[in-house]
Formats: C-alpha cells, sequence, structure tokens
C-alpha cells in the first residue's frame, strides 16, 4: 500500500511525541484518523488542531492495557470509521533501574502497558482486518531495545524484545494465512519525547510544541518526532518490516558474531552507523 490518502489509521499514545508525529503525518497524507491515548486532554487538543484543517478524527480515551476496554475502542472505530488501513500499536512507557530494582507490581505495569497493550490492539482489530481482506498494514512499536540489552533497561528490553517475538510471529502467521496484511516492528533510537526526557534530565511537562533545537543541543543521536515519522513511511511504502530510525547494522554484525562465537556478553554502547 502506498496510497494512504482517505484511508483510515488507528494510532495508540496518539496524544504525545513519536504517536502524536504519527498522526500528523496520517493526516497530511489525508488519512481518516481513529486516535487513542490514556490522556484525554492532550488527545482532544490534537483532535481540535486536526479537525481545524478539515481532518476526520475519533477520538478515545482508554488504557491499552485494558482488553474490554480495547476491545470497546475498536467496536466504535470499526462502527463509526470502518476496518484499519493502517493500525499503529504505538503506546508505551519506560522505567530505569538496575535488573533487581523494580518491585513485581512495576513488572507488571510496564509488561501489561507495553506488551499486552500491542496484544490487545491485535485481538481488537486483525479478525475484521481479516474478514475486509484489503490491503493493510500492522507497525507495532518496539525500541533498538527490542535487539539490545542495554545496562538500566532490564523492564523496558524484557517488554520490547517481546514485542519483537509477537510481531515476527505475527508476520508469518498472517503470510501463513496469505493474508494482505503488512507487518512492521518499530525500532526507535532516541526520539526527543515525554518518554526521554527523563533519560536527558528534561523537566517534565514541557509543551510538545516548545522548540526542541536547544534540547537536542549535545545530544547528536536524537531526533525529533516529525523525523521519526518521515522514517516510518518511507519504511511503509517500501514495505519494510524492520524499521530502525537510525540504522546499527554494525553493531548487530558484532553482536550477532558474538553469539554464534560463542562469546559472553560484554556491555557497550550502541553506536549508530553513521
Ligand atoms: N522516544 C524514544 O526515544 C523511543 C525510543 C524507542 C521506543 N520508543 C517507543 O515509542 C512509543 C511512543 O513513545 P514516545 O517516545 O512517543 O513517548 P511519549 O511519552 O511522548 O508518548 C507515549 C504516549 O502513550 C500514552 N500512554 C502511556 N501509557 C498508556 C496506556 N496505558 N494506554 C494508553 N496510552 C498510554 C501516553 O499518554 C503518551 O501520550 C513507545 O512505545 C516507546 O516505548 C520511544
Amino acid at each position: 500500500m502506498d496510497q494512504y490518502d482517505g484511508k483510515l489509521a488507528v494510532i495508540t499514545g496518539a496524544a504525545s511525541g513519536i504517536g502524536r508525529a504519527l498522526s500528523k503525518r496520517c493526516a497530511r497524507e489525508g488519512m481518516r484518523l481513529a486516535l487513542a491515548d490514556l490522556n484525554s486532554e492532550k488527545l482532544d487538543s490534537l483532535a481540535s488542531q486536526l479537525e481545524a484543517e478539515g481532518v476526520t478524527v475519533l477520538t478515545h480515551s482508554l488504557d491499552v492495557s485494558n482488553a474490554a476496554e480495547f476491545k470497546k475502542f475498536a467496536d466504535r472505530c470499526l462502527s463509526v470509521l470502518g476496518v484499519p488501513d493502517l493500525l499503529f500499536n504505538n503506546a508505551g512507557i519506560l522505567r530505569v533501574g538496575e535488573a533487581w530494582s523494580h518491585s513485581a507490581d512495576q513488572w507488571q505495569k510496564i509488561m501489561s502497558v507495553n506488551v499486552m497493550g500491542v496484544v490487545n490492539g491485535l485481538n481488537a482489530f486483525i479478525p475484521k482486518m481479516l474478514e475486509e481482506e484489503k490491503p493493510a498494514h500492522i507497525v507495532n512499536t518496539g525500541s533498538v531495545g527490542s535487539l539490545v540489552a542495554a545496562t538500566g533497561m532490564a523492564q523496558y528490553t524484557a517488554a520490547k524484545m517481546a514485542v519483537r517475538g509477537i510481531t515476527e510471529c505475527l508476520a508469518n502467521d498472517l503470510a501463513a494465512k496469505n493474508a494482505a496484511i503488512d507487518v512492521s516492528l518499530l525500532c526507535p533510537g532516541p526520539v526527543l519525547t515525554s518518554i526521554s526526557d527523563e533519560l536527558l534530565g528534561i523537566e517534565s511537562g514541557r509543551e510538545e510544541q516548545d522548540p526542541t533545537e536547544h534540547l537536542m543541543a549535545g545530544q547528536p543521536d536524537f531526533i525529533t518526532p516529525e523525523e521519526c515519522a518521515d522514517r516510518v513511511f518511507s519504511a511503509l511504502r517500501e514495505r519494510r518490516f524492520w524499521i530502525f530510525t537510525h540504522p546499527f547494522n554494525q553493531y548487530i554484525n558484532d553482536m550477532t558474531r558474538d553469539i554464534v562465537e560463542g562469546r559472553n556478553p560484554v556491555y557497550k554502547e550502541v553506536q549508530f552507523d553513521k
């Protein structure tokens, strides 16, 4: 699918960061939007902006980890706007800390939002997408952490590696049925959003519209959410499964060679390809 005009995009975590940029990008492509987020205030503010530009937008406040709430969102979306052409299971959260420092409840929370949020999206929409038999594309948001086990990232890595596994199996399952549904795993590198503010020591609660140049100064690897959305759309048009906003092929080659040749993991920072 490379024509998006008039088609329908469903996006979770749409109120902020990458989801917000994807929403605006889909709108620019001429798409209709069904947007979901926990933060209804920010979601409504985005919807008002888009509607003022003539975009059709349905908003729904939900916690993606709640299967029943997700099903309600999907039923509403299917009856009002129809079956999605693009489904972005994007909502996610981050908690940093040593592997032994998170409580069972904190583990539960990360896994239920980052993993079950994706699963709930698949369960709620795929049966209807299969029935419809039209070309579609599902994008699950993983991370560089879907491949790399970084220091202080046990929870996030566990969740994002699970998302990778689910997404690869999903692609196989759909291919085995000859379904016209493409699948991608979005593995963003550093993108300047609320999620990264904590890592960069930026005060939380800044407005998304804040000029980002000064925040990105000294952070050469960071890109804006809008750049991330552009890279996603290039990958969708090329029907790529792996969407690396920041390719790191050399690192992956070295990591794979270490595994094949039986060398123990030694922590080193991810170097993105130049
Ligand atoms: N920013 C990065 O550098 C980066 C890197 C790798 C992966 N990611 C992933 O990208 C995705 C988007 O993150 P972002 O960087 O735009 O962060 P963000 O915090 O700016 O946006 C996340 C959005 O998800 C919403 N959300 C959180 N929990 C939710 C829930 N339970 N139900 C519904 N909505 C919920 C939040 O309200 C927020 O609007 C996440 O899956 C994140 O893990 C981000």
